[in-house]
């Protein structure tokens, strides 16, 4: 039999921070390291996702390059004869598989995904495109081509895979065949993350806010290729609060539980280990320094490591890769369009 697929896709169309890497890096590696040899691994980086809102294009393909460098970096095992990487513009079967979906997705049920909703605020009518409201669909054909039971993602993208698996059940029903694996629901996919469900590391200016690039934040973002003293000066000068009791609470104590939480993440512990260390006293600033002296730590071995990782390695795995996955997505993809019509019925 063969083993079930685990697979999750990082977006990389713009330089990462601290924030991508607790939240979305580490877990990824984490999952790979505890699974390796019992699950099939897919980290794709959906490069044709990066479109649906303005980027810079000139940076687009070197970045995708530059950040899988830094998942081998963090320790990603792209060797790993169970693992795969790739590029979503490279297998053209997920756009060839997204039109498919689109015409069983509901207009309805496409408007109602929430972060559409969020970004369309946030962009103005003139930059939300077609591309954008589309997005859930794309991320639905990521996941249908290869079986993936497992995805493992934050909470922000629950919804689009509720709608994933809507949409599964739906053509699995109309055509009377098990046509695609229908991945596990939302309180299954939290169980099997574990303790390695994406963390969301707050803004340090800002603690009400996830930490980003985009917002032009520099204060309260650590770019992982920030200098390591500036980067633990910003730990330092992090917003905290004057209830002069530190608590893991981020209703109240956003900027505090922002540290503790940092902290527990980059010291690998279990985050009510470092609680417990903490919880009660009242030194702000005792408590921002081992975080800063972390950060910088984590920093100085990080930048240290990418310097040894070969760019040239990098693009031979993908060159594999993307081959050997070409293979298993056309041949589902051929299976849905007998399905649908499009390909003689065998
Ligand atoms: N939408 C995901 C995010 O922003 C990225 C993504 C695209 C993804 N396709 C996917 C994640 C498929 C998991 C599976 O984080």
């Amino acid at each position: 039999m063969s083993k079930e697929v685990i697979l999750t896709g990082i977006r990389s169309n713009s330089e990462l921070h601290l924030g991508n890497y607790l939240g979305a890096i580490l877990p990824v590696i984490h999952l790979q390291n505890k699974h390796a040899g019992d699950y099939q691994f897919n980290m794709f980086i959906p490069d044709l996702h990066s479109l649906t809102t303005p980027i810079n294009h000139d940076n687009l393909f070197q970045q995708t390059v530059d950040n899988l460098k830094i998942f081998v970096a963090a320790g990603l095992n792209i060797d790993n004869p169970d693992s795969y990487i790739y590029r979503q513009s490279y297998i053209p079967a997920h756009s060839e598989l997204t039109w498919i979906l689109d015409c069983f997705t509901h207009f309805g049920e496409a408007s109602r995904m929430i972060q559409f909703k969020e970004k369309s605020k946030q962009l103005g009518d003139e930059a939300v495109s077609v591309g954008l409201f589309n997005y859930p669909v794309l991320m639905a054909a990521d996941i249908l081509l290869y079986g993936a039971n497992w995805v493992p993602v934050g909470e922000d993208q629950r919804q689009h895979l509720e709608l994933v698996r809507n949409l599964a059940v739906r053509i699995n029903n109309k055509f009377q065949k098990p046509l695609f694996v229908v991945p596990g629901e939302w309180s299954e996919q939290v169980k099997f993350m574990g303790q390695d469900q994406a963390a969301r590391i707050r803004s340090l200016r800002n603690p009400e806010v996830k930490m980003s690039k985009s917002i032009g934040d520099p204060a309260g973002t650590i770019m992982l290729s920030d200098n390591p003293d500036e980067a633990s000066k910003k730990v330092m000068a992090a917003t905290t609060d004057s209830q002069a009791k530190i608590n893991f609470d981020f209703k109240s104590q956003p900027g505090i539980s922002n540290l503790l939480q940092m902290l527990a993440l980059l010291t690998d512990r279990l985050q009510q280990d470092v609680n417990g260390e903490w919880e009660g006293r009242t030194g702000y600033g005792e408590l921002k320094g081992v975080v800063a002296a972390a950060v910088k730590d984590f920093l100085v071995n990080l930048q240290a490591r990418l310097t040894e990782v070969s760019a040239d390695h990098i693009m031979e795995v993908l060159a594999k890769d993307e081959e050997y996955i070409s293979g298993v997505a056309n041949k589902k993809l051929l299976a849905v369009q007998e399905a649908v019509g499009l390909r003689p019925a065998v």
